[in-house]
C-alpha cells in the first residue's frame, strides 16, 4: 500500500515486534543534563504525549568518555532500556559534534581557524576541524565504541551522525584545510596548467607552479580570487560530507542493517553545506528547521520543507528539530502565538515529513540555551506548550495512515542551486545586494499567491516531468545544464528565468559574446551590460510594476520573441524587462530585475497561464491555503494549511477529513479552515491532471 521509496531509501527500524505504519514523533532528549529521578517521569510524559522516538546522546562525548582512557556506558544503558521498555524508540547520535576539554587540551591542533588566523576555542560546540586526521581518529573510536555497544540494543533504530554538521565549523582555514583542499584540487584538476586554467591565474601574477603553494582563501589585500572562493565553498562542503562518510562507514560495517542519518540545515541563510550532493550519503534525509518571524516566515517553512523533499527525492524524510515556541539565539526571540506549533509541524509532514521532532525534550535549566523552548517547558507539564504538544501527538497518531507514502511532484518547480547561490553573492560583482535565496523565496512565495502548487527541487533533479521551470538567478550554467534546459524547452517544457542567469560556467568564467551566455539563444536576448540599481532606486515598467535591484541593456535577438514589459523610466527606459519566447510548445521567458513577492505573482500568473497551469485549490482560498499532497497507489492526502489568521471557507474540496490540528468548522455544506489550522483530506488517488 505504501508507495515505493527507491533500495537507496531505508527509513527507521522500528522496534520489529510492531511494524504498523506510523509516523515518528520526539525530539532531542539530553538526559545527562537531569539528575536520575527525572529520567522515569521523562518517559512517562513521553507516553502521555505520544512520543514514539527520541535522538539521544548528541553532545554527551564528554560523559561518555571523561578522559582519554576512561569510558562511561552504564549511564546510556540505563537510559536506553528505560526507554526501549517505555515504548520509545532511539535515534543514536554517535555524540561527536562537541570534542570534551580533555581532547582540546591534549590536542589543541584540532580546534578551527577562521579566515582571519584567529583561532576558534572551546567553551562552546562544534569546535573541530572537519580535516583534522586527529580529531577523525578520536571521533571514529568513540563512534567505534558506541556502535559495538549497543549494536543489538532494541531501542536501536536509526544512528544520528554527529549534528548538524557545519552548524559552527564549515569554513576553517588552518593548515590542516590547505593540506587537505590540496588533495581536494588535485583530484578535481589532476594538473596544474588544469587548475590555472580553471582559477584564471593569468589575472593578477597568480600563477601557481607547484601544489604547495595553495591555499585556502585567508585574508586577502583584495578580493580573493572568485574561482578559489567557489572550489573553498564546494572543498568545505565535501569536507564535512567527507566526515560523514567517515563515521558512516564505522556504523554500517558493524551494524549493516541499521539505518544511518545527520541532520541537515535546510534554513534561510545557512548555505555552506550543498545538501543535495549530501543526499546518496544517508538513508533518509533528516532536517532542522527554526522559523524566522517576518511576513515571509510561513512562506519560508514551506520553501524550506519543499527543498527538502526535492533533496530526498520526494520520499519521506525526518524533521529533526523545530521548535515548539520560541528559540534562543534570534535578535529577538518570539514565542509561537496558539496553533503555530501544530501548524508548523504538519506543514512539514505535508511536504513529505515522516517523523516531526523538536529541539528539545525538556527545557534545560542551565546553559546557554535555557531559554530555548522545549516539549516540556520550564513551567512543566501543566502548561500550553505541553498541552499543545500532546495534542500534536494524537493528531499524528491519527495521520499514521500518510505514513510512507510519497510527496506528489507539482507541476511546476523552482530550480535551487548552490554553486549559483554561493557564486551569485561573490565580492567584486556588479552589485553586493543581490540575495540568491531571497529572490528564489519571493518566486515561491507568488505560487503561494496564486495558490499554484511548485516543488522546490536542486538541479540534479529530473526536469522532465515539469511543465514550467522557474530558475531565478541561475548564476552557474555548465553547458551540461544549459543543453538540460534547451532540452526541457524544446520538449514542450516553460522556462522562466532571470537577471545574473547563465553568465558562468562551472570555473566562473563568463560565457563571451553577450549575457546571458549559456542560455542567450535559448531566450532569444543579448544582454551587453548589466545596469544595476543603486540601494532604494526604484523604476518602472510599462505594466505599472515597479522595479529594483538589477536591470539589464536587454536587445531581442529572435524574431519569435515577444516583449512582455518594457522600462518606462531609468537606465533602460524602452528597453525590455520581461521577455518570452516561443519554442515549439513550449517557450523561454526572462525577467532582468527584481520584482519582490508583491508584484512577482501578476507576472507568475501570465507566465502560467501561457503554460495552461493552474491552481488546484477553489478560488476563494488561493493565497491563503498553502497545498502539499502525498500520496500512496491508492489513496492521496491533501494537506490544507491556513496561511492566515481568518477563517477560509473551501468550497468543493473533497475527501473524508483524516486529522486537523483544530477542528474545522462548517457552513452549508463547506469545510471552513480556522485560523493557522491544517486539516488532512483523505481520497482515492486520482491521477494528476
Ligand atoms: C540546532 C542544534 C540544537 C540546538 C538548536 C537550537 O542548531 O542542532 O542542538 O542548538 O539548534 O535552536
Amino acid at each position: 500500500m505504501t508507495a515505493n521509496p527507491s533500495p537507496a531509501h531505508r527509513w527507521i527500524r522500528w522496534p520489529s515486534d510492531d511494524r504498523s505504519p506510523r509516523l515518528g514523533y520526539g525530539a532531542d532528549y539530553n538526559p545527562e543534563q537531569w539528575p536520575r529521578e527525572v529520567w522515569k517521569d521523562d518517559i512517562r510524559l513521553m507516553r502521555e504525549a505520544g512520543v514514539n522516538i527520541v535522538s539521544l546522546a548528541i553532545f554527551s562525548w564528554a560523559r561518555l568518555q571523561p578522559t582519554a582512557d576512561s569510558w562511561d556506558f552504564d549511564w546510556l544503558d540505563e537510559i536506553m532500556d528505560l526507554l526501549h521498555a517505555g515504548g520509545v524508540a532511539v535515534d543514536l547520535a554517535t555524540a561527536t559534534a562537541s570534542p570534551p576539554p580533555w581532547l582540546t587540551t591534549l590536542h589543541p591542533e584540532i580546534l578551527p581557524v577562521t579566515r582571519t588566523g584567529e583561532t576558534l576555542w572551546p567553551g562552546a560546540r562544534q569546535h573541530w576541524r572537519p580535516t583534522s586526521p586527529v580529531f577523525r581518529t578520536h571521533a571514529l573510536r568513540l563512534v567505534q565504541a558506541l556502535a559495538t555497544r549497543y549494536a543489538n540494543h532494541p531501542a536501536l533504530a536509526a544512528w544520528h551522525v554527529s549534528n548538524e554538521l557545519g552548524c559552527h565549523n564549515v569554513y576553517d582555514y588552518s593548515d590542516d584545510a590547505a593540506r587537505a583542499f590540496r588533495v581536494w584540487l588535485r583530484a578535481r584538476y589532476g594538473t596544474l596548467d588544469a587548475l590555472n586554467h580553471a582559477w584564471g591565474t593569468a589575472f593578477w601574477s597568480q600563477h601557481y607552479s607547484d601544489w604547495e603553494q595553495l591555499l585556502p582563501p585567508r585574508l586577502a589585500a583584495s578580493h580573493p580570487n572568485p574561482t578559489q572562493q567557489l572550489d573553498f565553498k564546494r572543498f568545505s562542503s565535501d569536507a564535512l560530507r567527507d566526515h560523514l562518510r567517515a563515521e558512516r562507514e564505522v556504523l554500517t560495517r558493524i551494524t549493516p542493517d541499521v539505518p544511518v542519518t545527520t541532520n541537515f540545515m535546510v534554513m534561510g541563510e545557512t548555505r555552506g553545506m550543498d545538501y543535495a550532493s549530501w543526499a546518496d550519503d544517508v538513508d533518509f534525509v533528516s532536517n532542522d528547521h527554526y522559523v524566522h518571524p517576518g511576513p515571509q516566515g510561513l512562506d519560508e517553512l514551506s520553501f524550506s520543507a519543499n527543498l527538502v523533499s526535492g533533496i530526498a527525492g520526494h520520499r519521506p524524510w525526518y524533521l529533526m528539530e523545530h521548535s515548539t515556541s520560541a528559540v534562543n539565539w534570534q535578535h529577538v526571540n518570539q514565542a509561537k502565538l496558539p496553533g503555530e506549533l501544530a501548524r508548523d509541524s504538519l506543514l512539514h509532514v505535508g511536504h513529505g515529513a515522516d517523523t516531526v521532532a523538536f529541539f528539545q525534550w525538556r527545557q534545560s535549566a542551565a546553559g546557554a540555551e535555557k531559554y530555548h523552548s522545549a516539549m516540556v517547558p520550564h513551567a512543566g507539564p501543566d502548561s500550553e506548550v505541553f498541552r499543545a504538544v500532546t495534542a500534536l501527538g494524537r493528531t499524528l497518531a491519527a495521520l499514521a495512515p500518510v505514513a510512507g507514502t510519497t510527496r506528489r511532484p507539482a507541476r511546476a518547480a523552482i530550480v535551487f542551486d548552490w554553486d549559483s547561490w554561493w557564486t551569485a553573492e561573490h565580492d567584486s560583482h556588479p552589485t553586493a545586494l543581490l540575495r540568491y535565496r531571497q529572490e528564489a523565496l519571493d518566486w515561491y512565495s507568488a505560487f503561494l499567491a496564486l495558490g499554484v502548487r511548485a516543488d522546490v527541487v536542486p538541479t540534479r533533479a529530473d526536469f522532465s516531468g515539469y511543465d514550467v521551470l522557474v530558475a531565478p538567478v541561475l548564476h552557474v550554467v555548465p553547458t551540461a545544464l544549459a543543453d538540460r534546459l534547451r532540452g526541457f524547452v524544446e520538449a514542450g517544457g516553460h522556462l522562466v528565468t532571470t537577471y545574473f542567469s547563465g553568465i558562468v560556467d562551472e570555473n566562473d568564467h563568463v560565457h563571451l559574446g553577450g549575457h546571458p551566455g549559456a542560455l542567450r539563444d535559448l531566450l532569444g536576448i543579448r544582454v551587453e551590460e548589466f545596469a544595476p540599481l543603486p540601494e532604494g532606486a526604484e523604476v518602472g515598467l510599462d505594466d505599472g510594476n515597479r522595479a529594483t535591484l538589477w536591470t539589464d541593456a536587454v536587445t531581442v535577438t529572435a524574431t519569435d520573441v515577444l516583449t512582455l514589459a518594457r522600462y518606462t523610466d531609468g537606465p533602460q527606459a524602452g528597453r525590455p524587462a520581461l521577455t518570452r519566447r516561443t519554442v515549439g510548445t513550449g517557450s523561454a521567458a526572462y525577467l532582468s530585475t527584481r520584482l519582490g513577492a508583491e508584484q512577482l505573482p501578476g507576472v507568475l500568473g501570465q507566465l502560467l497561464a501561457g503554460a495552461d497551469v493552474g491552481s488546484e485549490l477553489p478560488e476563494a482560498a488561493c493565497g491563503r491555503v498553502d497545498l502539499t499532497i502525498r500520496q500512496s497507489a491508492e489513496e492521496e492526502f491533501w494537506f490544507l494549511t491556513n496561511r492566515t489568521a481568518d477563517p477560509v471557507p473551501l468550497p468543493s474540496v473533497e475527501g473524508e477529513l483524516l486529522a486537523a490540528t483544530v477542528e474545522p468548522g462548517r457552513d452549508a455544506d463547506v469545510l471552513v479552515l480556522p485560523p493557522r489550522a491544517v486539516a488532512v483530506l483523505r481520497r482515492p488517488h486520482r491521477a494528476a491532471d
